[in-house]
């Protein structure tokens, strides 16, 4: 019988991207229509791979090697979706690798279903910006991207809660931060397409921090553990950068992150609050 970490192997050695995440989008229906029946999958223990299966293009650079975008061309803004759109691919990845790395660990079902949701919807934002850029005249896989993103993946493999503590609620909640200046690029421009996709991602993200400071906060109250403090010490164990304000504390708010959580890792002291 199919089980639900079988369905999480089979997007991560998926290579080619579009194919991908059309598996990741079917597998995810399997899961909810089994829920809906109440005759839920197994999870299984089939075992992901270290590093998920990736198409031969795009060429992978170091950060540093990357070439610089100007949003004011039409080339620039087309480099600009390709990185979310290489970003959204990796989330894909990321939401199944904590489905199967992690289902070892007893959880109430509610938990499968947040994360399959959260890698159903980065497949929807990835196709969304895969038709962008062919609308634009490219498509993934035209420009370099960037090398470095599976290495949260990687550093927080052996630990639940550090996984929640960076991805989501590091990584993800950083997304909210800055989507709404590359909105107002695409606003500008007139580029509806791209706009819309990018507010669709900016609108679906929040639900993923918001998972990811669910499930956090319920590992803490499991363990007994202070929510703060904890997130405090994994996140400087594991994420090997400060945070960079501007905030959007609206959203991260929105999301179940007070600013206790992010302003004392932040490069850049609070403004003063009356
Ligand atoms: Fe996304
Ligand atoms: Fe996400």
């Amino acid at each position: 019988m199919t089980t639900l970490t079988d369905l999480a192997v089979a997007v991560l050695t998926a290579a080619d991207a579009r194919e991908k995440t059309a598996l990741s989008r079917r597998n995810a229906a399997l899961w909810f229509a089994a829920r809906a029946q109440g005759t839920p999958l197994p999870l299984g223990a089939a075992l992901p791979p270290d590093r998920p299966a990736r198409p031969a293009r795009p060429e992978l650079l170091a950060p540093r090697d990357m070439p610089r975008r100007r949003p004011g061309t039409l080339a620039g803004r087309v480099a600009l979706l390709h990185a979310v759109a290489h970003i959204e691919l990796n989330a894909v990845d990321l939401h199944w690798d904590i489905v199967a790395r992690f289902a070892h660990i007893p959880m109430p079902p509610g938990f499968h279903d947040d994360w399959v949701k959260a890698a159903d919807e980065e497949s929807k934002h990835f196709t969304l910006l895969a038709d962008c850029l062919e609308t634009m005249g490219s498509h993934y896989g035209a420009l370099p991207a960037h090398a470095g993103m599976w290495r949260a993946a990687e550093d927080t493999a052996g630990d639940l809660m550090a996984r929640l503590a960076v991805v989501p609620m590091v990584l993800e909640a950083r997304g909210l931060d800055v989507t709404p200046q590359m909105i107002d690029i695409f606003r500008g421009t007139g580029e509806a397409q791209a706009m819309a996709a990018l507010e669709t991602i900016y609108a679906e993200e929040v639900g993923h921090v918001a998972y990811g400071s669910k499930w956090f906060h319920f590992l803490c109250g499991r363990h007994d553990l202070d929510p703060k403090e904890v997130f405090h010490a994994l996140v400087r164990r594991h994420f090997h950068a400060t945070l960079k304000p501007p905030f959007n504390e609206e959203k991260r708010a929105e999301a179940g992150l007070p600013p206790d959580f992010y302003w004392p890792l932040a490069d850049a002291a609070p403004p003063a609050a009356d």
